[in-house]
Protein backbone atom coordinates (compact mmCIF):
# COMPACT_ATOMS: atom_id res chain seq x y z
CA UNK A 1 0.00 0.00 0.00
CA UNK A 2 1.46 3.22 -0.98
CA UNK A 3 0.36 6.83 0.29
CA UNK A 4 1.54 9.62 -1.82
CA UNK A 5 2.69 12.53 0.31
CA UNK A 6 1.13 16.65 -0.34
CA UNK A 7 4.64 17.27 -2.28
CA UNK A 8 3.30 15.08 -5.20
CA UNK A 9 0.90 17.19 -6.70
CA UNK A 10 2.27 20.59 -5.37
CA UNK A 11 0.20 22.92 -7.91
CA UNK A 12 -3.16 21.28 -6.91
CA UNK A 13 -4.36 21.65 -3.63
CA UNK A 14 -7.30 19.97 -4.92
CA UNK A 15 -5.76 16.51 -5.32
CA UNK A 16 -4.37 16.18 -1.98
CA UNK A 17 -7.48 14.08 -0.36
CA UNK A 18 -7.20 11.39 2.15
CA UNK A 19 -7.07 7.72 0.68
CA UNK A 20 -10.42 6.24 1.41
CA UNK A 21 -11.00 3.38 3.37
CA UNK A 22 -12.63 0.71 1.40
CA UNK A 23 -14.49 -0.06 4.17
CA UNK A 24 -15.69 3.12 4.66
CA UNK A 25 -17.46 3.84 0.77
CA UNK A 26 -21.13 4.10 1.27
CA UNK A 27 -22.74 1.77 -1.23
CA UNK A 28 -24.61 4.43 -2.95
CA UNK A 29 -23.28 6.92 -4.84
CA UNK A 30 -24.46 10.40 -6.63
CA UNK A 31 -23.62 10.09 -10.70
CA UNK A 32 -24.75 11.20 -13.90
CA UNK A 33 -26.96 9.06 -15.84
CA UNK A 34 -28.73 8.17 -19.21
CA UNK A 35 -30.43 5.59 -19.54
CA UNK A 36 -31.66 5.61 -22.68
CA UNK A 37 -29.92 7.16 -25.76
CA UNK A 38 -31.33 10.45 -26.50
CA UNK A 39 -29.35 13.95 -26.65
CA UNK A 40 -28.20 15.83 -23.36
CA UNK A 41 -31.03 16.28 -21.87
CA UNK A 42 -31.38 12.29 -21.15
CA UNK A 43 -28.80 13.13 -18.78
CA UNK A 44 -30.38 13.04 -15.04
CA UNK A 45 -28.25 13.33 -11.34
CA UNK A 46 -29.05 9.69 -9.85
CA UNK A 47 -28.15 8.13 -6.71
CA UNK A 48 -26.57 4.49 -7.99
CA UNK A 49 -25.25 1.53 -6.95
CA UNK A 50 -20.93 2.15 -5.77
CA UNK A 51 -19.50 -0.37 -8.00
CA UNK A 52 -17.63 -3.45 -6.90
CA UNK A 53 -14.21 -4.96 -7.86
CA UNK A 54 -14.57 -8.30 -9.49
CA UNK A 55 -11.87 -10.68 -10.73
CA UNK A 56 -8.90 -8.20 -12.74
CA UNK A 57 -10.67 -5.15 -11.36
CA UNK A 58 -9.94 -2.12 -9.07
CA UNK A 59 -12.13 0.32 -7.86
CA UNK A 60 -11.06 4.16 -8.53
CA UNK A 61 -11.58 6.94 -6.52
CA UNK A 62 -12.48 9.04 -9.99
CA UNK A 63 -10.86 12.54 -8.94
CA UNK A 64 -10.89 13.53 -12.91
CA UNK A 65 -12.81 12.23 -16.28
CA UNK A 66 -12.76 14.17 -19.23
CA UNK A 67 -15.92 14.15 -22.51
CA UNK A 68 -15.21 12.69 -25.69
CA UNK A 69 -17.35 12.49 -28.67
CA UNK A 70 -17.19 8.94 -28.17
CA UNK A 71 -19.26 9.91 -25.39
CA UNK A 72 -21.90 11.86 -27.43
CA UNK A 73 -22.01 8.83 -29.54
CA UNK A 74 -22.47 6.18 -27.16
CA UNK A 75 -24.59 8.82 -25.60
CA UNK A 76 -27.21 9.46 -28.38
CA UNK A 77 -26.52 5.52 -30.00
CA UNK A 78 -25.48 7.00 -33.11
CA UNK A 79 -24.27 6.29 -35.50
CA UNK A 80 -26.59 3.71 -35.28
CA UNK A 81 -24.78 0.38 -35.96
CA UNK A 82 -23.00 1.28 -32.80
CA UNK A 83 -25.92 0.16 -30.79
CA UNK A 84 -24.42 -3.76 -32.56
CA UNK A 85 -22.08 -3.17 -29.30
CA UNK A 86 -23.46 -0.81 -27.28
CA UNK A 87 -27.29 -1.93 -26.52
CA UNK A 88 -29.65 -2.30 -29.56
CA UNK A 89 -32.72 -1.08 -27.27
CA UNK A 90 -30.86 0.63 -24.48
CA UNK A 91 -27.36 1.60 -23.54
CA UNK A 92 -25.28 -0.61 -21.49
CA UNK A 93 -23.23 2.04 -20.77
CA UNK A 94 -25.20 4.42 -18.76
CA UNK A 95 -22.53 6.50 -16.48
CA UNK A 96 -20.40 8.49 -19.37
CA UNK A 97 -16.74 9.29 -19.34
CA UNK A 98 -14.51 7.04 -20.58
CA UNK A 99 -11.20 9.06 -19.26
CA UNK A 100 -10.51 8.39 -15.42
CA UNK A 101 -8.01 9.67 -12.98
CA UNK A 102 -7.82 8.58 -9.56
CA UNK A 103 -7.00 6.41 -6.77
CA UNK A 104 -6.91 2.97 -6.27
CA UNK A 105 -9.69 2.05 -3.33
CA UNK A 106 -10.24 -1.42 -4.00
CA UNK A 107 -8.44 -4.17 -5.66
CA UNK A 108 -10.13 -7.41 -7.30
CA UNK A 109 -8.74 -10.80 -7.19
CA UNK A 110 -5.83 -11.29 -9.65
CA UNK A 111 -4.66 -7.65 -9.79
CA UNK A 112 -1.44 -7.32 -9.32
CA UNK A 113 0.04 -4.41 -11.29
CA UNK A 114 -1.79 -1.82 -8.99
CA UNK A 115 -2.18 -1.21 -5.25
CA UNK A 116 -4.46 0.68 -3.03
CA UNK A 117 -3.51 4.26 -2.78
CA UNK A 118 -1.66 4.44 -6.14
CA UNK A 119 -2.51 7.21 -8.29
CA UNK A 120 -3.65 5.51 -11.79
CA UNK A 121 -5.54 6.65 -15.09
CA UNK A 122 -6.83 5.61 -18.32
CA UNK A 123 -9.87 4.43 -20.67
CA UNK A 124 -11.92 2.92 -19.39
CA UNK A 125 -15.40 1.45 -20.74
CA UNK A 126 -17.48 4.59 -19.13
CA UNK A 127 -17.69 5.38 -15.70
CA UNK A 128 -15.97 8.96 -14.95
CA UNK A 129 -18.91 10.72 -14.48
CA UNK A 130 -19.55 9.14 -10.90
CA UNK A 131 -17.23 9.17 -7.86
CA UNK A 132 -16.34 5.35 -8.43
CA UNK A 133 -15.34 3.57 -11.13
CA UNK A 134 -14.79 -0.28 -11.59
CA UNK A 135 -12.56 -0.96 -14.59
CA UNK A 136 -9.98 -3.45 -15.10
CA UNK A 137 -6.42 -3.29 -13.87
CA UNK A 138 -4.67 -3.66 -16.95
CA UNK A 139 -6.27 -0.55 -18.25
CA UNK A 140 -4.90 1.90 -16.07
CA UNK A 141 -1.29 3.05 -15.60
CA UNK A 142 0.37 4.70 -12.44
CA UNK A 143 0.19 9.06 -12.99
CA UNK A 144 4.01 10.13 -12.86
CA UNK A 145 4.34 11.86 -9.28
CA UNK A 146 4.89 15.33 -11.17
CA UNK A 147 1.30 15.07 -13.43
CA UNK A 148 -1.90 16.00 -11.53
CA UNK A 149 -5.11 14.12 -11.64
CA UNK A 150 -6.80 16.99 -14.20
CA UNK A 151 -3.94 16.64 -16.36
CA UNK A 152 -4.28 13.01 -16.39
CA UNK A 153 -7.54 12.78 -16.88
CA UNK A 154 -8.06 14.91 -19.62
CA UNK A 155 -5.83 12.87 -21.85
CA UNK A 156 -6.53 9.47 -22.15
CA UNK A 157 -8.43 8.97 -25.28
CA UNK A 158 -8.03 12.29 -26.86
CA UNK A 159 -4.16 11.73 -26.20
CA UNK A 160 -4.09 7.97 -27.24
CA UNK A 161 -5.86 8.90 -30.93
CA UNK A 162 -3.39 11.52 -31.64
CA UNK A 163 -0.32 10.08 -30.46
CA UNK A 164 -1.14 7.00 -32.43
CA UNK A 165 -2.74 8.83 -35.45
CA UNK A 166 0.78 10.63 -35.94
CA UNK A 167 2.98 8.25 -34.73
CA UNK A 168 2.09 5.00 -35.92
CA UNK A 169 -0.59 5.62 -38.75
CA UNK A 170 0.83 8.80 -39.72
CA UNK A 171 4.40 7.68 -39.21
CA UNK A 172 5.40 11.08 -37.88
CA UNK A 173 9.53 11.76 -37.95
CA UNK A 174 11.58 14.68 -37.22
CA UNK A 175 11.06 17.44 -39.56
CA UNK A 176 8.14 16.20 -41.25
CA UNK A 177 5.69 18.95 -41.93
CA UNK A 178 2.11 18.24 -41.04
CA UNK A 179 -1.18 19.64 -41.34
CA UNK A 180 -3.88 18.82 -38.69
CA UNK A 181 -7.33 19.49 -39.68
CA UNK A 182 -9.42 20.58 -36.31
CA UNK A 183 -6.89 21.91 -34.28
CA UNK A 184 -8.72 23.20 -31.75
CA UNK A 185 -11.04 19.87 -30.10
CA UNK A 186 -9.86 17.53 -27.71
CA UNK A 187 -7.78 15.33 -30.42
CA UNK A 188 -6.40 18.47 -32.07
CA UNK A 189 -4.99 20.09 -29.41
CA UNK A 190 -3.18 16.96 -28.13
CA UNK A 191 -1.91 16.36 -31.80
CA UNK A 192 -0.53 19.98 -31.93
CA UNK A 193 1.76 19.69 -29.33
CA UNK A 194 2.78 15.60 -30.00
CA UNK A 195 3.28 16.64 -33.51
CA UNK A 196 5.90 19.49 -32.09
CA UNK A 197 7.21 16.55 -29.07
CA UNK A 198 7.83 14.46 -32.37
CA UNK A 199 9.88 17.03 -34.35
CA UNK A 200 7.07 17.74 -37.15
CA UNK A 201 6.73 21.49 -38.02
CA UNK A 202 3.04 21.70 -37.24
CA UNK A 203 0.37 23.35 -39.35
CA UNK A 204 -3.28 23.75 -37.66
CA UNK A 205 -6.61 24.61 -38.89
CA UNK A 206 -8.93 25.73 -36.78
CA UNK A 207 -11.73 28.48 -36.55
CA UNK A 208 -10.99 32.54 -35.77
CA UNK A 209 -12.10 31.97 -31.75
CA UNK A 210 -9.11 29.36 -31.40
CA UNK A 211 -5.96 30.98 -33.35
CA UNK A 212 -4.55 32.26 -30.65
CA UNK A 213 -4.78 28.96 -28.33
CA UNK A 214 -3.32 26.51 -31.02
CA UNK A 215 -0.64 29.20 -31.51
CA UNK A 216 0.07 29.28 -28.06
CA UNK A 217 0.10 25.25 -27.67
CA UNK A 218 2.45 25.59 -30.39
CA UNK A 219 1.48 25.59 -34.21
CA UNK A 220 4.09 26.96 -36.52
CA UNK A 221 1.28 27.91 -38.79
CA UNK A 222 -2.30 28.50 -38.36
CA UNK A 223 -4.75 28.19 -40.65
CA UNK A 224 -7.96 30.16 -40.30
CA UNK A 225 -11.12 28.26 -41.92
CA UNK A 226 -13.28 30.84 -41.61
CA UNK A 227 -11.68 33.12 -43.87
CA UNK A 228 -8.72 31.32 -45.69
CA UNK A 229 -8.18 27.50 -47.25
CA UNK A 230 -5.42 25.42 -47.10
CA UNK A 231 -5.63 23.78 -50.23
CA UNK A 232 -5.08 26.02 -53.06
CA UNK A 233 -2.28 27.45 -51.14
CA UNK A 234 0.71 25.70 -51.97
CA UNK A 235 2.25 24.36 -48.97
CA UNK A 236 2.88 20.50 -49.20
CA UNK A 237 2.56 17.80 -46.21
CA UNK A 238 4.30 14.62 -45.47
CA UNK A 239 0.86 14.08 -42.68
CA UNK A 240 -2.51 14.97 -42.71
CA UNK A 241 -4.39 14.52 -39.29
CA UNK A 242 -7.98 14.78 -40.37
CA UNK A 243 -10.07 15.19 -37.02
CA UNK A 244 -12.83 16.53 -39.50
CA UNK A 245 -13.32 14.98 -42.87
CA UNK A 246 -14.83 17.41 -44.60
CA UNK A 247 -12.39 17.88 -47.63
CA UNK A 248 -12.83 15.39 -50.86
CA UNK A 249 -10.21 13.42 -51.85
CA UNK A 250 -8.59 15.45 -54.12
CA UNK A 251 -8.34 18.14 -52.07
CA UNK A 252 -6.52 16.13 -49.53
CA UNK A 253 -4.09 14.24 -52.12
CA UNK A 254 -3.48 17.52 -53.74
CA UNK A 255 -1.63 19.35 -50.36
CA UNK A 256 0.82 15.72 -49.69
CA UNK A 257 3.93 15.09 -51.04
CA UNK A 258 4.34 12.51 -53.49
CA UNK A 259 4.95 9.86 -50.07
CA UNK A 260 2.62 11.83 -47.67
CA UNK A 261 0.16 9.94 -45.28
CA UNK A 262 -2.97 10.89 -45.04
CA UNK A 263 -4.96 9.73 -41.56
CA UNK A 264 -9.02 9.54 -41.09
CA UNK A 265 -9.21 10.23 -37.86
CA UNK A 266 -12.98 11.26 -38.32
CA UNK A 267 -15.28 11.72 -41.18
CA UNK A 268 -18.33 13.71 -42.13
CA UNK A 269 -21.45 11.91 -40.47
CA UNK A 270 -23.20 11.93 -43.57
CA UNK A 271 -24.96 8.30 -42.69
CA UNK A 272 -27.14 7.84 -39.77
CA UNK A 273 -26.51 4.13 -40.17
CA UNK A 274 -22.98 3.97 -40.87
CA UNK A 275 -21.45 7.84 -40.15
CA UNK A 276 -18.33 8.55 -42.11
CA UNK A 277 -17.90 5.24 -43.68
CA UNK A 278 -19.43 5.64 -47.01
CA UNK A 279 -17.01 8.57 -47.45
CA UNK A 280 -14.06 6.45 -45.73
CA UNK A 281 -14.04 3.95 -48.22
CA UNK A 282 -14.48 6.14 -51.27
CA UNK A 283 -11.57 8.31 -50.04
CA UNK A 284 -9.44 5.11 -49.50
CA UNK A 285 -10.48 3.93 -52.82
CA UNK A 286 -9.31 7.48 -54.35
CA UNK A 287 -6.34 7.57 -52.34
CA UNK A 288 -5.03 3.69 -54.72
CA UNK A 289 -4.71 5.49 -58.08
CA UNK A 290 -2.06 8.22 -55.66
CA UNK A 291 1.77 8.22 -54.64
CA UNK A 292 0.43 9.49 -51.41
CA UNK A 293 -1.34 6.45 -48.92
CA UNK A 294 -4.25 6.17 -46.96
CA UNK A 295 -5.02 5.50 -43.20
CA UNK A 296 -7.75 4.78 -41.18
CA UNK A 297 -8.30 3.76 -37.68
CA UNK A 298 -9.60 3.07 -34.44
CA UNK A 299 -7.90 3.98 -31.55
CA UNK A 300 -6.71 1.48 -28.77
CA UNK A 301 -5.64 2.27 -25.80
CA UNK A 302 -2.60 0.45 -24.38
CA UNK A 303 -0.24 0.83 -21.27
CA UNK A 304 2.82 1.88 -23.40
CA UNK A 305 1.38 4.49 -25.21
CA UNK A 306 -0.23 5.34 -21.82
CA UNK A 307 3.16 5.43 -20.70
CA UNK A 308 4.29 7.62 -23.24
CA UNK A 309 1.65 10.08 -22.57
CA UNK A 310 2.33 10.10 -19.12
CA UNK A 311 6.35 11.12 -19.52
CA UNK A 312 5.06 13.77 -21.99
CA UNK A 313 2.92 15.24 -19.51
CA UNK A 314 5.60 15.18 -16.87
CA UNK A 315 8.14 16.55 -18.91
CA UNK A 316 5.76 19.36 -19.74
CA UNK A 317 5.88 18.94 -23.32
CA UNK A 318 2.39 18.07 -23.66
CA UNK A 319 -0.18 20.66 -21.17
CA UNK A 320 -3.43 19.17 -21.69
CA UNK A 321 -5.71 22.35 -22.67
CA UNK A 322 -8.54 21.99 -20.58
CA UNK A 323 -11.10 24.74 -21.45
CA UNK A 324 -13.43 24.23 -18.30
CA UNK A 325 -13.95 21.84 -15.53
CA UNK A 326 -17.25 20.81 -15.18
CA UNK A 327 -19.22 18.82 -11.63
CA UNK A 328 -21.53 16.34 -12.58
CA UNK A 329 -24.11 19.08 -12.93
CA UNK A 330 -22.29 20.18 -15.31
CA UNK A 331 -22.07 16.74 -17.73
CA UNK A 332 -25.52 17.40 -19.74
CA UNK A 333 -24.32 20.88 -20.51
CA UNK A 334 -20.85 19.66 -21.62
CA UNK A 335 -22.07 16.58 -23.71
CA UNK A 336 -23.95 18.95 -25.82
CA UNK A 337 -21.16 21.33 -26.15
CA UNK A 338 -19.17 18.41 -27.69
CA UNK A 339 -22.13 17.33 -29.55
CA UNK A 340 -22.13 20.65 -31.25
CA UNK A 341 -18.95 19.60 -33.31
CA UNK A 342 -17.25 22.80 -32.44
CA UNK A 343 -15.80 22.17 -28.47
CA UNK A 344 -13.01 23.73 -27.56
CA UNK A 345 -10.24 21.71 -25.95
CA UNK A 346 -11.29 19.19 -23.39
CA UNK A 347 -13.70 19.78 -20.43
CA UNK A 348 -12.66 18.54 -17.32
CA UNK A 349 -15.27 16.47 -15.05
CA UNK A 350 -14.60 16.61 -11.37
CA UNK A 351 -17.38 14.06 -10.13
CA UNK A 352 -18.80 15.30 -6.55
N1 LIG B 1 -10.64 7.22 -35.01
C1 LIG B 1 -10.72 7.25 -33.71
O1 LIG B 1 -10.34 6.28 -33.01
C2 LIG B 1 -11.23 8.48 -33.02
C3 LIG B 1 -10.89 8.72 -31.69
C4 LIG B 1 -11.33 9.92 -31.09
C5 LIG B 1 -12.12 10.80 -31.82
N2 LIG B 1 -12.48 10.48 -33.09
C6 LIG B 1 -13.31 11.40 -33.87
O2 LIG B 1 -12.47 12.51 -34.19
C7 LIG B 1 -13.25 13.69 -34.26
C8 LIG B 1 -12.58 14.75 -33.40
O3 LIG B 1 -12.64 14.34 -32.05
P1 LIG B 1 -12.43 15.41 -30.89
O4 LIG B 1 -12.49 14.69 -29.61
O5 LIG B 1 -11.26 16.27 -31.19
O6 LIG B 1 -13.75 16.29 -31.10
P2 LIG B 1 -14.12 17.67 -30.41
O7 LIG B 1 -13.33 17.85 -29.16
O8 LIG B 1 -15.59 17.72 -30.34
O9 LIG B 1 -13.58 18.80 -31.42
C9 LIG B 1 -14.13 19.03 -32.64
C10 LIG B 1 -13.34 20.21 -33.24
O10 LIG B 1 -13.56 20.21 -34.64
C11 LIG B 1 -13.34 21.54 -35.06
N3 LIG B 1 -13.98 21.78 -36.35
C12 LIG B 1 -15.31 21.71 -36.65
N4 LIG B 1 -15.47 22.00 -37.95
C13 LIG B 1 -14.24 22.24 -38.47
C14 LIG B 1 -13.76 22.58 -39.77
N5 LIG B 1 -14.59 22.74 -40.83
N6 LIG B 1 -12.44 22.74 -39.95
C15 LIG B 1 -11.57 22.60 -38.92
N7 LIG B 1 -11.96 22.28 -37.66
C16 LIG B 1 -13.29 22.11 -37.46
C17 LIG B 1 -13.92 22.41 -33.99
O11 LIG B 1 -13.16 23.59 -33.93
P3 LIG B 1 -13.79 25.01 -34.31
O12 LIG B 1 -14.75 25.33 -33.18
O13 LIG B 1 -12.61 25.89 -34.38
O14 LIG B 1 -14.54 24.83 -35.60
C18 LIG B 1 -13.75 21.56 -32.71
O15 LIG B 1 -12.75 22.09 -31.89
C19 LIG B 1 -14.66 13.31 -33.81
O16 LIG B 1 -15.46 13.13 -34.97
C20 LIG B 1 -14.48 11.98 -33.12
O17 LIG B 1 -15.63 11.17 -33.21
C21 LIG B 1 -12.05 9.35 -33.70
Amino acid sequence: MSHRSATTEPNEPADLQPIADPASIAPTMRAAVARRYGNADVVAIENVPTPQAGKGQVIIRVEASSLNALDWHFLTGTPYFLRLIAGLRRPKRTIHGADVAGTVVAVGAAVTSLHIGDRAFGESAGGGCAPYLATKAEHLVPIPEVVSFQAAGATPVAGITALQGLRSHGGTRPGDHVLINGAAGGVGTFAVQIAKALGAEVTAVCSTRNVDMVERLGADHVVDYTTDDFVPGGARFDVMLDNVGNRSAADCVSVLRPAGRYVAVSGPKENRWLGPIGHLVRTRFAFRRTDATFHQFTASSTPEDLMFLGELLASGQVVPEVQRTVGLDGVADALAEIGSGHARAKIVVVPT
